[in-house]
């Protein structure tokens, strides 16, 4: 295993989240007035309620942060269910004393989403970059929504979603075809300068794309493999997930 890279075993998935807010918290509170990326996903969802924890119970301070979520599909309405802003705001943000106004999500119904896009971005360095990103990992290697067969220097942009992104989603939705087809996403590059990345994930169906990523090969087919060759990434991972490391 490559130096720069920790790898955490929790017995299961509570303690995964409780382990992972932790590092979390310790973050913000070093870097109160820094950037921080977000995540959405089943997997992230036990770590948001460890901060609303920390939050009620020991005051964890919210104030100063900005944030920065990994992606948001498009077109959809932003107050729909399944939006990814929808999502953060009744998972975190609702909970937590965050500044409004310092809350990035893509625009899901912005006219122009490449301009969108690109306008992400430059907000991201205007902010100072992201002082910890947090990651899940989709089943196919994706992270964010950095399906595979993406470049490795790709910055944030307007993408389709992959087929197999479409399906493993469709849970989320009445059916397949009410998934948004597109989406817009931070890049590998950009998730890249991020000075920490913390990824989580859990259950035995990761155990595999897991592998792949942190012991296989570093190849655009697996776009989460660049990880390798980050500065500093935590991997704080149940012990299901963790059966083939
Ligand atoms: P999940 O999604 O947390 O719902 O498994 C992970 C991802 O697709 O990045």
């Amino acid at each position: 295993m490559h130096k720069n890279i920790t790898i955490i075993v929790a017995e299961d998935y509570e303690t995964m989240s409780h382990k992972a807010a932790e590092i979390f918290a310790e973050s913000i509170t070093a870097n109160p007035n820094k950037s921080f990326g977000f995540a959405t996903g089943a997997t992230p969802v036990g770590m948001y309620k460890n901060l609303v924890k920390l939050h009620k119970q020991e005051n964890l301070d919210f104030s100063g942060v900005s944030t920065f979520n990994l992606d948001e599909y498009h077109p959809l309405a932003p107050d729909s269910p399944q939006s990814y802003r929808q999502f953060m705001y009744d998972n975190l943000f609702s909970h937590v004393n965050i500044n409004k106004n310092n809350i990035f999500i893509p625009d899901s119904k912005a006219a122009d989403p490449h301009m969108e896009a690109k306008e992400y971005e430059a907000k991201i360095e205007n902010k100072g970059g992201i002082e910890m990103q947090i990651l899940g990992i989709g089943l196919n290697g994706h992270i964010g929504f950095n399906e595979p067969n993406e470049t490795f220097d790709a910055n944030t942009r307007y993408t389709p979603l992959a087929k197999a992104t479409i399906e493993s989603n469709a849970r989320h939705f009445a059916s397949a075809e009410d998934v948004p087809t597109n989406a817009i996403t931070m890049g590998i590059r950009s998730i890249m300068l991020a000075r920490h990345i913390l990824l989580l994930a859990n259950g035995v169906n990761k155990a595999t794309i897991l592998r792949d990523a942190l012991l296989g090969a570093i190849t655009p087919l697996v776009p989460a493999s660049i990880l390798q060759l980050h500065q500093s990434v935590t991997v704080v991972i149940d012990k299901e997930a963790a059966t083939l490391l």
